[in-house]
């Protein structure tokens, strides 16, 4: 994400690149306000904030102002607007001209720094830091071409075991998990090959899938690191158990994703832990006095809640629409298209039942409520709950014996 200054004579850039810099955002300058807007065209998006000078003969920041926040797709970029000689009414006359902030020159670099993240607040500075990627994992290439070929019905188990035996980290940790007492059989399995055969497709891509993702993920913790993963597989289970049951009124075209939305959905919590941890540990610390939820927590604290946070990273990892959706939508289904809604209101539910089923990973954090209009969406009543419940309740135990090895 990027700070725009608007100076003509660039003096000072210097200092005010460092502090921007330790903001975690990216300085881009342009010496006119016709610049400005032309930057603000093609940077369109990128720019979070501008910091107009007033004074500057070619900038004219008041007209520049004005310029901007006459434009419908500039209007929202917050405006500081900086100024040598400000007095009252030049003040009034910036704000009523849509200034957010005011800050005289000169300034010291602080107050430029305080000044940037109060008027961004903490959501801002929060997508500043996820954008700064640099200390975020990469998605490994392996998940990100498995992820291509989920609903591929070209894709061979071939293929598959191929993919797996390319990688040797890849295929120790899949004979693990395929010889654990979740999934053994009568003899001890050597081979991936054979791993595949038995288990078969389905079940050697969720493997793969959930080795692949821990291992890109291992170098993020959070408190409950093992309960969290039991919640993320439990969820993915969960949601293939509801999407089964819905049989034809849930679309073949979503079935490949609903693992590893179900497996992904919680990880923008793994992100925000990870970059801020003592503001979250504070939520954590929080959640036995209040009736809200972690992600109604977030939201109210720190303006942006995990599936926001997850979303972006699934951006960022150029996972597909699908996952995307899933995780940025899964505490809040009417909010997703159409087309996923069905795979969105799965995951939405899974993470309802396995928090209610002692399934989740953080205390006293059970949402009291779930969408309604998710339950309809497959076609199912309180007649279907024990059931599901009871498939859940050994979805829990796989999930914790799988849990045990990543
Ligand atoms: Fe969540
Ligand atoms: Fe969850």
């Amino acid at each position: 994400m990027k700070i725009l200054a608007v100076n003509d004579t660039r003096a000072g850039l210097g200092n005010l690149k460092d502090t921007i810099e330790t903001t975690g955002f990216e300085l881009i300058t342009a010496s006119s306000g016709q610049e400005a807007l032309q930057v603000l065209e093609k940077e369109y998006g990128n720019v979070s904030l501008v910091l107009l000078y007033w004074n500057e003969p070619d900038t004219d920041g008041y007209e520049t102002l004005l310029a901007i926040k006459g434009d419908e797709r500039f209007r929202s970029i917050p405006v500081i607007m900086l100024c040598a000689d400000y007095y009252q009414p030049k003040e009034m006359q910036a704000f009523k001209a849509g200034a957010n902030a005011c800050l005289t020159i000169p300034f010291n670099q602080k107050d430029l720094a305080a000044k940037i993240s109060e008027t961004l607040g903490k959501r801002g500075m929060i997508l500043a830091k996820l954008a700064r990627i640099s200390n975020l994992p990469t998605a490994p290439p392996v998940l990100v071409a498995l992820l291509q070929k989920l609903n591929d019905e070209n894709y061979t188990i071939d293929d598959l075991v191929s993919l797996i035996e390319e990688d040797v980290a890849l295929s120790a940790k899949i004979l693990a998990v395929a010889n654990s007492p979740a999934y053994r059989g009568t003899s001890e399995i050597t081979s991936v090959r054979t791993a595949a055969v038995r288990l078969g497709f389905d079940e050697i891509k969720d493997i793969s899938m959930v080795a692949i993702i821990s291992s890109s993920l291992s170098s993020l913790t959070i408190p409950n690191l093992g309960r969290f993963w039991i919640h993320s597989l439990a969820v993915g289970y969960t949601a293939q158990v509801l999407a089964r049951r819905a049989g034809r009124k849930f679309p073949p075209r979503l079935k490949g994703y609903l693992f590893t939305a179900g497996l992904l959905h919680d990880l923008g919590s793994l992100v925000l832990y990870h970059l801020f941890s003592k503001e979250v540990q504070i939520l954590y610390d929080r959640l036995p006095e209040t009736d809200l939820t972690m992600y109604q927590l977030e939201e109210e604290s720190l303006g942006i809640d995990h599936a926001e946070v997850g979303a972006y990273v699934a951006r960022h990892w150029k996972l597909p629409e699908a996952i995307r959706e899933a995780i940025a939508f899964h505490h809040a289904p009417w909010q997703a298209s159409s087309s996923m809604k069905p795979l969105v209101s799965a995951v939405h539910l899974a993470d309802f039942i396995c928090n209610n089923q002692e399934f989740s990973w953080i205390d006293d954090n059970f949402p009291r409520e779930f969408d309604s209009s998710s339950w309809e969406l497959f076609d199912m009543d309180l007649d279907d709950v024990p059931e599901i419940i009871d498939e859940v309740k050994e979805i829990g135990q796989k999930s914790e014996i799988f849990a045990a090895l990543l």
